[in-house]
């Protein structure tokens, strides 16, 4: 599968995309974007990545940018329900260069039109933590709006956050 963007193209996961999935994952500040606490090995990553890829309620697509055709990120429609038609949508634009240059912006883009149009999903929803300020930007520049605020969600450092939950819906206009 491909799918094409203004700035990025969407394609197949492939097994030599693994490791470098992996480093990102692994770093910092991506931990605390996506909400993860452990450190994955690669036996791990492995063992994840090829039930998760394999997964019926799930689609996984690597980000390359057009200009430089590497591999910048992943992003994911997870619990896909095709009999509510919705989805969850995840993403991780890894590699540091790519960070704040549209690419994730137009990755949930890309992603949203193949999960409205082939997919024939309603509803798209992804939870951001409220302190993750790019991801909300990029998800509000992709067409998602606010829908709920869960209050005192997360538990991280002792502190208790709120996360939001965004939506897009099919049938909303998004210029
Ligand atoms: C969230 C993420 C996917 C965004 O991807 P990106 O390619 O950097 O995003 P874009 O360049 O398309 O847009 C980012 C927007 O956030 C803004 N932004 C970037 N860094 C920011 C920061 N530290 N604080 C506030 N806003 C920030 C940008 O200015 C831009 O908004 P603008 O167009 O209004 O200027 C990427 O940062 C990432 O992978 N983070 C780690 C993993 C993660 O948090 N995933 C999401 C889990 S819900």
């Amino acid at each position: 599968m491909l799918l094409r963007g203004r700035l990025v193209r969407l394609r197949a996961i492939e097994s030599s995309d693994f490791e470098t999935w992996r480093s990102w994952i692994n770093r910092p500040d991506v931990m605390e974007g996506m909400d993860r606490a452990v450190i994955a090995t690669a036996a791990q990553h492995k063992r994840y990545v090829e039930t998760a890829v394999a997964d019926d309620r799930a689609v996984f697509l690597a980000v390359e940018t057009l200009e430089a055709e590497r591999l910048s990120g992943i992003v994911w429609l997870w619990d896909v329900d095709h009999r509510h038609r919705r989805a969850e949508v995840r993403i991780v634009i890894g590699d540091p260069e790519a960070r704040g240059r549209g690419f994730g912006t137009d990755a949930l883009e890309a992603l949203a039109t193949y999960a409205f149009g082939t997919l024939r999903l309603r509803k798209l929803y992804a939870y951001i933590h409220a302190s993750n300020e790019a991801s909300r930007r990029a998800f509000e520049r992709a067409g998602f709006a606010l829908e709920v605020t869960l209050e005192r969600e997360a538990y991280r450092n002792g502190c208790e956050t709120d996360v939001h939950r965004m939506r897009r819906f099919a049938d909303e206009r998004h210029d």
